[in-house]
C-alpha cells in the first residue's frame, strides 16, 4: 500500500519535465523539482508515521479508514447516520453530533458514525480519490459496521461533495441525505455561464487563483499553497476574512475548546493527501454534476435536504438556489442571517437532523 501511495504521490508529468529539462539550467530544475514535488505522506502506523489510536476498517484496496461512533449504541439505534466532515477536519469534528441535544439523541434513537476522510487523521490517503471512491468507502464502512441495508448520510461543507457522490453512486443504500453548505465546483457543466462567472469573481483574487491551479494544474497545487511569493488559498491559510460577521460571533460564543486536543491529528500525515487533494478533487473535473441526479425517493420513502446560509462568504447561495430550482425534490432550507458556520448556532443541528429523520 505505501509504495503505491508513494508512486502516485511522486509521479510527475514526464512530458513537462522533459521540456523543462531541455531549456533550463540544472540547478534551477533541481530546485523546482523539489519545490513542486509533495513530500512523502507520513502514513499512520508506518515506522516514521503517527500512531494508530482509532478503530479502523480495511477497505477493498487495502486502505484503512478510521472512524468514531457517537450517540446510542448501534444495536439499539432507530436511526443510523454516517457523517462526513468538511475541509481541514477529522472524525472528531462531528458537528452533526456535537451540537445535538441529548434529548433528541435519546428520543429518536440516533447513532452517528463519523470517519476520517482519506488522508486526514488516521485514514490512509487515497491517491485515486474521487467522489465515486468516497461513496464506495462510505458504503463499505456501513457494511463493515453492519449498519443494515439503509442509512442516512450527512455532510458539512466540503463533506457535502461526498453526499452528492452517494446520491449518484449508492442511492439505493440511502434512507435520506442532508448537505449543509456544500461547495460549488465552478467547472460543473450545465450551470448558466453568467451565474458561474458572477460567483467565481466574487471570491478573493487569491482564492480564484488557488482554484484555477487546482483545476488546471493539480500537480502544482502543493507548490502553489506552500510558496511565499503570492498569497495562496485563504482556506488553507486559516484566514478569518472568509468568515461572515455571524460566523465570527458564533466562534467567539462557542470556543470549541476541545478542538485543541485533536487539531494536530487533522493534517498529521501531510498537506498533500488532505487539504491539497480536497482542492484538486473538489474542484477538478467531475464525472457528473448535481444537476444530473435523479430523485432517489420517488415514493417519498426518504428525503434529501440542502441547507445554506444567505451570508456565507465561502459558498455562494446563488448556485444552491439554482440547484434547488432544477431539482425540486430537494428540500431546500435557507438561513437568512447564516454564514458558513450556521450549524454551530444554538439548536440549529437539532432542527437539521430532525428534518432529515422526520422528512420535513
Ligand atoms: C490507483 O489507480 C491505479 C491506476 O488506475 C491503480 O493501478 C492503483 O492500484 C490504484 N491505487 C490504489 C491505492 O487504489
Ligand atoms: C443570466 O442570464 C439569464 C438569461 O439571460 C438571466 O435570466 C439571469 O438572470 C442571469 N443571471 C445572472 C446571475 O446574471
Amino acid at each position: 500500500m505505501s509504495t503505491e501511495v508513494n508512486r502516485i504521490f511522486f509521479s510527475f508529468p514526464s512530458e513537462i519535465l522533459g521540456t523543462t529539462l531541455a531549456v533550463l539550467p540544472f540547478g534551477f530544475i533541481a530546485w523546482a523539482y523539489k519545490a513542486i514535488r509533495p513530500p512523502r505522506p507520513k502514513i499512520c502506523g508506518s515506522p516514521d508515521g503517527p500512531r494508530i489510536t482509532a478503530p479502523r476498517i480495511k477497505l477493498r484496496d487495502g486502505r484503512n479508514l478510521a472512524y468514531k461512533e457517537h450517540g446510542v449504541p448501534k444495536d439499539a439505534a432507530k436511526n443510523k447516520i454516517i457523517y462526513v466532515h468538511g475541509f481541514d477536519a477529522c472524525r472528531h469534528d462531528a458537528v452533526a453530533y456535537k451540537n445535538l441535544s441529548p434529548d433528541v439523541v435519546k428520543d429518536l434513537g440516533i447513532y452517528i458514525v463519523s470517519f476520517d476522510r482519506p488522508g486526514y487523521g488516521e485514514s490512509d490517503p487515497d491517491p485515486n480519490l474521487t467522489a465515486k471512491s468516497l461513496a464506495l468507502d462510505i458504503e463499505e464502512l456501513a457494511d463493515k459496521l453492519g449498519l443494515g441495508t439503509k442509512f442516512y448520510i450527512a455532510g458539512f461543507s466540503l463533506g457535502g461533495l461526498a453526499v452528492w457522490g452517494c446520491l449518484k453512486y449508492i442511492p439505493e443504500r440511502l434512507a435520506g441525505a442532508v448537505l449543509v453548505a456544500p461547495p460549488f465546483n465552478y467547472w460543473w457543466p450545465g450551470f448558466p455561464r453568467n451565474l458561474t462567472n458572477e460567483v467565481f469573481y466574487k471570491q478573493k483574487l487569491q482564492d480564484q487563483w488557488s482554484l484555477r491551479v487546482a483545476h488546471y494544474t493539480p500537480w502544482l497545487t502543493y507548490w502553489w499553497n506552500t510558496q511565499k511569493w503570492f498569497p495562496s488559498s485563504s482556506l488553507i491559510a486559516g484566514s478569518m476574512d472568509i468568515l461572515s460577521s455571524h460566523d465570527l460571533e458564533l466562534l467567539s460564543n462557542n470556543k470549541r475548546s476541545d478542538r485543541q486536543s485533536y487539531v494536530a491529528q487533522v493534517r498529521q500525515q501531510g498537506l498533500y493527501g488532505t487539504v491539497h487533494s480536497d482542492l484538486n478533487v473538489g474542484f477538478g473535473n467531475w464525472e457528473f454534476t448535481p444537476l444530473d441526479l435523479e430523485n432517489p425517493f420517488p415514493n417519498n420513502e426518504g428525503s434529501v435536504h440542502l441547507w445554506q446560509g444567505v451570508e456565507d462568504l465561502l459558498v455562494p447561495v446563488e448556485t444552491q438556489r439554482y440547484i434547488a430550482e432544477k431539482l425540486p425534490w430537494i428540500h431546500y432550507h435557507e438561513i437568512q442571517d447564516g454564514g458558513h458556520l450556521f450549524p454551530h448556532a444554538n439548536g440549529m443541528v437539532d432542527t437539521i437532523i430532525k428534518s432529515l429523520l422526520l422528512g420535513k
